[in-house]
């Protein structure tokens, strides 16, 4: 018997080791990782120098509460400030649990109960950021949610405005909605709905924690448009694999999480911290981020040949090495013929399938992995 919940429709797939874009699975089958564990592991697995940090901390100290001083833990708050233009972080250990404190943050510096989230998003699986995501299946069964949220139409301004009002906190959203089947926000949508929290007084919470972390070719996919947002969240990407989330902010909204205001016995944990530096130390580089943007490039232009002329594919999107392909038809068995052939890929959405390749991917690995999707993608029709 298997003591597990059932709650991961689970891959055959069981990893032995990995390196880089390599996974390499416990009968010896080697394949190209294309899912990076859903956009953590940016720099693929255990990169050398975030290894040698990790080992360092192990070496020092596991925990301390967060009772003592940990220097560490300012090192990489001053990074996430200088990388994203605010000014304070505080460290938690998922995404789920640095929106739930983004939430926290927004009711308690406005004074206001009411946010707008948008269909389609995915914002976590606590009761707040279940209530927070727009999308049905994920609540199914769990009884009543939080009054707070409402949702608006992604890239439909009317219909944020049809909501916002003077109780409104603050409205979030994801720059590029993952989960929801990789949908790029317009830049006239995002600025407009900056505005509008403007008049109405409201937080702009940006949900970065897939996009964020170099995913879309820069620090924060923000950052690809004229917003200055007061929160951001981010998680996934920033620990290379270790577990850590974390909520930034801007400068005024210092004094509403003061002591016991908000806490976390594993926040900010020194070995997750460890590998957070190491890893912004390489992906917070402007050398790196523009291979990065080159690869992603390459990687849209390889896809595009090879894919748009087959029927079934009726969109390929993509910010960054963040790519959605839409299809006309059922991705999941799509995905087993991939992994048959050696490369891991995610679905996302309806009928999308996802590709989240490290941004250290090679040339090479791409033109591998695209080859392995053109042969793919014609079978699935007649499968
Ligand atoms: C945009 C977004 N927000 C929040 C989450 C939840 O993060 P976690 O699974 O670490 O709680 C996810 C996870 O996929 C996500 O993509």
């Amino acid at each position: 018997m298997n003591h597990l919940f059932p709650t991961y429709a689970r891959w055959e797939v069981e990893p032995a080791d990995a390196k880089g874009t390599k996974l390499i699975d416990k009968n010896g089958k080697e394949y190209l990782d294309f899912t990076s564990g859903i956009g953590v592991t940016n720099l693929g697995h255990r990169p050398d120098s975030v290894q040698a940090a990790i080992t360092k901390q192990l070496n020092k100290f596991w925990h301390v509460s967060n009772l003592f001083t940990q220097e560490q833990q300012a090192v990489a708050a001053e990074k996430l400030a200088h990388a994203s233009g605010l000014a304070y972080t505080f460290f938690a250990n998922s995404g789920a649990e640095a929106n739930e404190g983004a939430i926290k943050l927004a009711k308690k510096a406005t004074g206001k109960d009411k946010i707008i989230t948008f269909n389609k998003s995915f914002h976590g699986r606590t009761i707040a950021t279940m209530g927070a995501t727009g999308q049905d299946k994920v609540k199914q069964g769990f009884g009543s949610m939080l009054p707070t949220f409402s949702y608006a139409t992604f890239n439909d301004i009317e219909s944020v405005k049809s909501l916002i009002d003077n109780e409104t906190a603050a409205v979030m959203v994801e720059v590029v909605q993952g989960e929801g089947g990789i949908h790029l926000a317009d830049s006239a949508f995002l600025e407009e709905l900056q505005q509008l929290c403007h008049e109405y007084q409201a937080l702009l919470i940006i949900d970065e924690i897939q996009t964020g972390i170099g995913r879309t070719g820069k620090p924060f996919a923000f950052q690809h448009y004229d917003l200055q947002p007061d929160i951001i969240t981010c998680a996934k990407g920033l620990g290379s694999g270790l577990p850590i989330g974390a909520i930034i902010g801007k400068e005024n909204l210092k004094e509403y999480f003061g002591p016991g205001s908000h806490g976390s016995t594993f926040g900010g944990n020194p070995l997750s911290i460890a590998s957070a530096i190491a890893t912004m130390e390489i992906v917070f580089n402007e050398d790196f981020l523009s291979e990065v943007n080159e690869k992603a490039e390459y990687l849209l232009e390889q896809l595009k040949k090879s894919l748009y002329n087959i029927e079934e594919v009726t969109a390929i999107r993509s910010l960054g090495l963040m790519i959605g392909i839409e299809m006309n038809t059922n991705t999941a068995s799509l995905l087993q013929f991939l992994r048959n052939d050696g490369l891991l890929t995610l679905s996302a959405g309806e009928n999308v399938l996802r590709l989240l390749p490290p941004l250290t991917v090679t040339v090479e690995e791409i033109n591998q992995a695209v080859a392995i999707l053109k042969k793919n993608i014609v079978p699935v029709q007649t499968a």
